[in-house]
């Protein structure tokens, strides 16, 4: 007998198990985890089961109650939730750590960026910083340890992008011509390297130029700054995983700072 994907997830999310898969990508002090919507899909929507809802805090529920005016918010809200427990459960483990998803509280910020609280890891250190992006198929989670700074953004790399491709500087519409880094390449580096200042890109695509773009094996480096910080950079991981394009800005704890 043949078992739709949707159920295994669920009973393996029953089990403690993790409802996301590893993605070994990036630099190696970042941890990634993605789920595939498809993958816990049933006739075109995700089947969200007590399973997927026990999974939450009594104040998440809360919040994914406060969400029902947008069916499509509040799975979207649920599977990033989601994902991000399962990045810091795996975190948790390479640490000797063994979490129950609801073990952990995932919190926005005044600005919406996403942290975690967890009582069980203060033992560790605290809890890891944590960054988030989704798309309508893929949801991706990245976390780093405390003190570092993380960002992660995911696009298709078909995203109509004109409004950014008009609102570029003219560095980089130098390496778009060069072919250095394409119009989304740019995008996806900005989003990614604001979400790791923990201030989101908010439509402000000028106020954080790219300066440099240096080819590697895998991808391309991005080197994100601020018009209003001078002497910040941002370095941002450009990669173009299948038929997407994903940015990851890591930022190593200040040792000095510690
Ligand atoms: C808010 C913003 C982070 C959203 O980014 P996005 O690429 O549209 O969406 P993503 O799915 O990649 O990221 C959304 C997640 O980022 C996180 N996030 C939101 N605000 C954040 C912030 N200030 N700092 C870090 N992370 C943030 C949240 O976890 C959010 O998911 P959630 O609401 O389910 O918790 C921000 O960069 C933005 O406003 N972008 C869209 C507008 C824009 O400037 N577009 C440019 C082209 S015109």
């Amino acid at each position: 007998m043949l078992l739709h994907p949707a159920l295994l997830r669920r009973w393996a999310m029953q089990l403690g198990q993790f409802v996301s898969r590893a993605w070994e990508i990036g630099p190696p002090e970042v941890l990634v985890r993605r789920i595939d919507v498809a993958e816990i899909a049933l006739g075109g929507s995700v089947a969200i089961g007590p399973a997927f809802v026990a999974a939450l805090t009594s104040g998440e529920h809360e919040t994914w109650q406060s969400l029902t005016a947008s069916a499509s918010r509040q799975h979207e809200w649920l599977l990033g939730r989601l994902a991000l427990k399962d990045v810091v459960r795996a975190w948790a483990s390479e640490r000797g750590q063994t979490l129950e998803p609801s073990d952990i509280e995932i919190h926005i910020d005044d600005e919406g960026a996403p942290f975690a609280r967890c009582a069980a890891l203060s033992g560790v250190g605290g809890s890891p910083v944590i960054s988030l992006s989704h798309n309508s198929g893929v949801v991706v989670a990245a976390a780093a340890d405390p003190g570092a700074l993380i960002g992660i953004d995911i696009e298709y790399a078909d995203r109509k992008i004109d409004v950014v491709a008009r609102a570029l500087s003219e560095t980089e519409q130098a390496f778009v011509d060069a072919e250095a880094a394409s119009v989304l390449d740019i995008l996806v580096a900005k989003e990614a390297a604001t979400k790791a200042l923990g201030v989101g890109l908010g439509g402000g695509v000028s106020r954080w130029p790219v300066v440099s773009v240096t080819p590697l094996p895998q991808g391309v480096m991005v080197d994100v700054t601020s018009t209003t910080d001078l002497g910040l950079v941002l370095p941002v991981l450009v990669l173009h995983p299948l038929d997407t394009v994903l940015g990851i800005c890591y930022i190593a704890p200040d040792i000095d700072a510690a």
